[in-house]
């Protein structure tokens, strides 16, 4: 099948190579001229596990082709998927002026009938408004379908969550476009969910605040085992194996982050108080995930006493494992109120160190993990990158000042570093 995407960022860079390994014959369109132009020489603009090879061998099998113009993607497919950009508003409601001018241009490039498919993360009702902008800017005889298939990729496992998808969300407000849509997901082997337009969109983002309502849940256990001498990864153990509960998304963190679930529960939160709907859950749920920040760094300076002029080293930067995105990082929040409180940091991720280095200054950027406690105070863990679990802990305890690890990823046993002389202060333990 022919297919356009619009938009080359996360979503649309891996669901257009994704869709070009399935076997499809894929356009990807972007404005930024500059990033086209990497992506045609062969490079790649984000981090993402087993993305690049794949890029490589679809644009070698001639399936993937990259283009700076908007007209001739529209010309090429008959189904155009739309995956810009929605970001947040100051007031928690989505920006959503990408979406209206890509269905501009859509309107205006298209020749003949077409299925547009909304990827974006967008406010339920939003499929209704990109058919008014079609219909109004687009020639009057001109006969198309507007779609909802929302992602479920997570950054660092987006290629694999695509490949092998638990489920398919299409929304759709007629028949006309069902066929072309499950032809197309038909190499990926996952249920195909066809339901209506509205549904579609509110799945997405009552998917991600449950999400999120989950990690803020067993974030506010991790208080009262701390109060209680629980455990909390035995609590959610015990929880998770329930199966109506299930295991996952239960590790207890110094809070969630990301460009997803901060931004989706304030949308979300808004969209509910546009219906008509107070969602105070969902406050709560934003409340525990900075309350969780603010006990992490209290631990911290309770520990420490005074943080001004103490050397701290980071392991960790990015929002969460496998990937260098930065976007709002629990890590980086964390460095800059330890940066405001006059500590001094030394800092490591494995692979988001030139983003962070956009945003964070003044720290030394330290490019071996087993060097960044060097002479510092303490070292705190800040991401769960599974490569700090072979941190070689003897070597850390030496290069410590004070053998003092805080943990927010509760990536060690706790009985083992005391064996191994560290006061360790971990989350929920
Ligand atoms: C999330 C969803 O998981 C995807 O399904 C969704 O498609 C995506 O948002 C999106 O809307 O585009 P992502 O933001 O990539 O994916 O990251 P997650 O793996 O969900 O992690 C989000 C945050 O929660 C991270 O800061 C992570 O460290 C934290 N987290 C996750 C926890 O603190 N505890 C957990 O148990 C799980």
């Amino acid at each position: 099948m022919k297919i356009t995407i619009i938009g080359t960022g996360y979503v649309g860079l891996v669901t257009g190579t994704c869709f070009a390994e399935g076997g499809h014959e894929v356009t990807c369109v972007d404005s930024d001229v500059n990033k086209v132009k990497v992506l045609q020489e062969g490079g790649m603009p984000i981090y993402e596990p087993g993305l690049a090879g794949l890029v490589q061998k679809n644009v070698a099998a001639g399936r993937l082709a990259f283009t700076s113009s908007t007209q001739e993607g529209v010309e090429r497919s008959e189904v155009i998927f739309i995956a810009v950009p929605t970001p947040a508003l100051p007031d928690g409601s989505v920006d959503l002026s990408y979406i209206e001018s890509v269905s501009r241009d859509i309107a205006a490039g298209m020749t003949g009938y077409r299925i547009v498919v909304d990827k974006s993360t967008v406010p339920v009702k939003t499929g209704e408004k990109v058919a008014e902008t079609i219909k109004r800017y687009g020639k009057p005889q001109l006969e198309f379908d507007v779609v909802s298939n929302p992602e479920f990729l997570r950054e660092g496992f987006a290629v694999e969550d695509f490949m092998k998808p638990d489920r398919v969300v299409v929304g759709v407000s007629s028949q006309r476009p069902v066929a072309a849509m499950q032809e197309i997901y038909a190499p990926y082997q996952a249920p195909v969910i066809i339901t209506d337009i509205n549904s579609a969109e509110l799945i997405k983002h009552a998917a991600n605040s449950f999400l999120a309502l989950k990690i803020s849940y067993i974030n506010a256990i991790s208080v009262l085992c701390e109060a209680s001498g629980g455990n909390v990864q035995e609590v959610a153990r015990g929880m998770g194996m329930d199966s109506r509960i299930g295991g996952k998304f239960l590790e207890a963190s110094l809070g969630f982050g990301g460009s997803c679930f901060p931004k989706d529960l304030s949308a979300f939160i808004h969209i509910a108080e546009t219906l008509g709907y107070n969602f105070g859950l969902l406050k709560e749920v934003q409340r525990i995930n900075s309350a969780q920040m603010d006990r992490f760094v209290k631990k911290i300076s309770d520990t420490l006493w005074i943080v001004k002029g103490k050397s701290l080293g980071v392991l960790g930067l990015a929002f969460k494992q496998n990937t260098d995105d930065v976007r709002n990082s629990p890590a980086i929040e964390l460095c800059q109120r330890l940066q405001a409180a006059g500590a001094r940091l030394r800092v490591h991720d494995p692979q988001a160190m030139e983003k962070a280095g956009a945003i964070l200054k003044e720290v030394t950027y330290v490019a071996d993990m087993n060097e960044v406690a060097e002479g510092c105070d303490a070292l705190i863990i800040a991401t769960e990158w599974p490569e700090f679990k072979r941190l070689d802990l003897e070597r850390v305890r030496r290069g410590l000042s004070h053998p003092i690890i805080f943990d927010g990823r509760n990536l060690f046993d706790p009985a083992e570093m005391e064996r191994l002389g560290f006061l360790y202060k971990s989350i929920g333990r």
